[in-house]
């Protein structure tokens, strides 16, 4: 972390929610006799600097060493991958261009950055490109050096993934089941009930979790999204077949995500012909499906259980009444009256509340950094 990094999050935090130890200073005696910046410099496969601001992109450019981070990449031979994040006239700064040109001569690559809104309320190029593609671009030079430290220690962390895992955050090699979408309860061959539910929120949990290195799998309900890479799916149709799927898989599992919109009642009955619609009013008779997220909860042996509560009003009073009724130890609250959120939406807003009364509210953000966030949370809570 260099100096500017730590204005923003401390090493403490960085290296609790990574689980990795964090360097940061040069003329450290204990550091260095831990692993002295040389060393850090021959250890590393591959550098990436994200994000990177227009002070260190230019000292890299100019060869300066002046603190930890600028002396190991001078003194490193690793491939160094560079994900600028400035403000846009800046970015746009013939003095910035002139250091991108000389790092991209050196075979540096600089990933982004993207247009859009900045912290400063400024419009253009300069915002960090999201963490995912970041990491999609780490990951295909992995494969295409061959880089086998990196290899090996994803295959430990994370066995079975197909080269998508991220190893050294705390839910590496953790297995993690969750479900998403909606259930479809059949009324007869033709007609169902169910809820609204885009399965967008579970999947992106699901890609987050298996970038962190966790192994992940999905039951997911009828959706017309793709299953992330490296993440083990079964479809589903029913409440009924959702709970099987889940007894079926929530054995030796860390952490259970109940983040499907279950129906809550089935028909009683299902009609085996299509009904005829011959009377003006007609009635159903509808039975309870059984509560799959309190079922987990309910078990001698179990995982560290995490729920989703959509609620159009009383948001947190409904919330935590679920999370002490259910017996969860992480609920994720989110507010159904914004129509713009939640749902169909490729953003959300979310209030997370753990068991021992603490909060935290996520701003309006997009699915996947939700995800990441809400995975953060529960890696600190494990
Ligand atoms: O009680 P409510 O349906 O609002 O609770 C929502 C939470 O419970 C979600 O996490 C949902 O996935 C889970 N749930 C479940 N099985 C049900 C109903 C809800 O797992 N039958």
């Amino acid at each position: 972390m260099s100096e500017a990094a730590k204005n923003f999050i401390t090493p403490m935090t960085m290296q609790a929610v990574s689980g990795n130890p964090v360097h940061h200073q040069l003329f450290d005696c204990q550091a260095e006799a831990a692993m002295g910046h040389i060393e850090l410099a021959k250890w590393a496969d591959i550098i990436l600097i994200a994000p990177a601001t227009a002070n260190s992109l230019s000292k890299i450019a100019l060869g300066l060493a002046d603190d930890l981070l600028s002396t190991l990449i001078l003194a490193s031979t690793a491939k160094l991958l560079i994900a600028p994040a400035m403000n846009q006239q800046m970015w746009a700064n013939s003095a910035i261009m002139n250091n991108v040109e000389q790092l991209k001569k050196r075979n540096i690559t600089i990933i982004g950055p993207e247009q859009g809104e900045q912290a400063c309320g400024d419009i253009g190029f300069g915002r960090m490109s999201e963490p995912l593609q970041i990491v999609e671009q780490v990951l295909s030079l992995v494969n295409e050096l061959g880089v086998s430290s990196i290899a090996e220690r994803l295959k430990q962390t994370a066995p079975g993934l197909s080269g998508t895992g991220l190893s050294g955050t705390g839910l590496a090699g953790k297995s993690i089941l969750i479900t998403a979408g909606p259930t479809l309860e059949a009324i007869d061959p033709v007609r169902f009930i169910s809820n609204h539910s885009s399965g967008k929120m579970g999947y992106a949990l699901a890609q987050v979790a298996v970038a962190a290195g966790a192994r992940v799998t999905l039951v997911s309900g009828p959706v017309s999204l793709k299953a992330p890479q490296g993440v083990s799916l079964t479809s589903v149709m029913s409440a009924k077949d959702m709970l099987d799927a889940v007894k079926q898989h929530v054995d030796n599992c860390d952490v259970f995500i109940g983040c499907a919109a279950v129906a809550d009642y089935a028909p009683c009955e299902v009609a085996k012909q299509k009904i005829k619609k011959n009377d003006e009013e007609m009635q159903i008779s509808l039975k309870r499906n059984t509560d799959i997220l309190a079922w987990v909860a309910a078990q001698a042996s179990r995982p560290f259980v995490v729920g989703f509560a959509a609620e159009s009003q009383n948001v947190k009073e409904f919330a935590r009444k679920k999370l002490i009724n259910k017996k969860l130890d992480l609920i994720c609250a989110n507010d159904i009256s914004q129509s713009s959120l939640g749902f169909n939406s490729e953003y959300n807003e979310i209030l997370i509340l753990n068991k021992n009364n603490q909060e935290t509210k996520l701003p309006v953000a997009s699915k996947i950094n939700i995800a990441a966030s809400i995975l953060t949370e529960i890696s600190l809570n494990l």
